[in-house]
């Protein structure tokens, strides 16, 4: 199971013990307001945790844990999963709101997809948010992702965007020339 690290963060695996912090972002409706039906119980996050611990053991890839390398503090999580019943694989992404609009989600994304590229060799990843959801689609622009269709996934009316690996690579390739 990998760890990941960026300039600002550590992307590290979930254990059982991070159930409070996750609580703390589940059970905040301003953070949640786009997702699912918004806020979790403690219970539906414990659940949520288990799935996510499963998940990295059924396939080579899950839900890091974010944490700020500053203070080790847990600022929400970022990685990749199914597309809801499908084989597409997913970038997500959900974090603290104390910790918006500083390019944390785009940093910890970039991360995701190079080890959905790089490690897993994928072809492409998916990402689907709520039209609403402004800064989620920004977040998928920034990473070179672009609008493919409107779609319904997890009974919503989603964007759909994608980044294959060859665009992947090319963007790379630019930002290292
Ligand atoms: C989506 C989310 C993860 C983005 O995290 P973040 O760390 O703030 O993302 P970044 O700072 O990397 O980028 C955010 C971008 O969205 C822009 N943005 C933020 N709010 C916006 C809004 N209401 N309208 C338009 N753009 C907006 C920011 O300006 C920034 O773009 P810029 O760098 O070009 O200025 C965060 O808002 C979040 O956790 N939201 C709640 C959970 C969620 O919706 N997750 C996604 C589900 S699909």
């Amino acid at each position: 199971m990998q760890e990941l690290e960026t300039a600002r963060l550590y992307l590290r695996q979930f254990t059982p013990d991070d159930l409070d912090d996750l609580y703390r972002i589940y059970s905040d409706s301003e953070i949640m307001k786009h997702l699912g039906k918004g806020v979790l119980t403690k219970e539906e996050t414990q659940n949520r945790l288990y799935a996510i611990l499963e998940t990295w053991k059924q396939n080579n890839f899950g839900i890091w844990a974010l944490l700020h390398k500053i203070d080790n503090r847990f600022i929400g999580r970022c990685g990749l999963v199914f597309l809801d019943k499908t084989p597409e694989v997913e970038l997500g992404y959900i974090l603290d709101k104390h910790y918006w609009n500083r390019g944390l989600a785009t940093e910890a994304s970039l991360a995701s997809l190079h080890y959905g590229f790089d490690i897993l060799k994928l072809e492409k990843i998916v990402a689907v948010a709520r039209p609403e959801n402004l800064a989620s689609q920004r977040v998928m622009q920034k990473v070179g992702m672009k609008y493919e269709k409107n779609a319904r996934y997890y009974d919503s009316d989603v964007v759909y965007y994608s980044i294959s690996r060859s665009v992947y690579f090319r963007l790379q390739n630019l930002q290292l020339n």
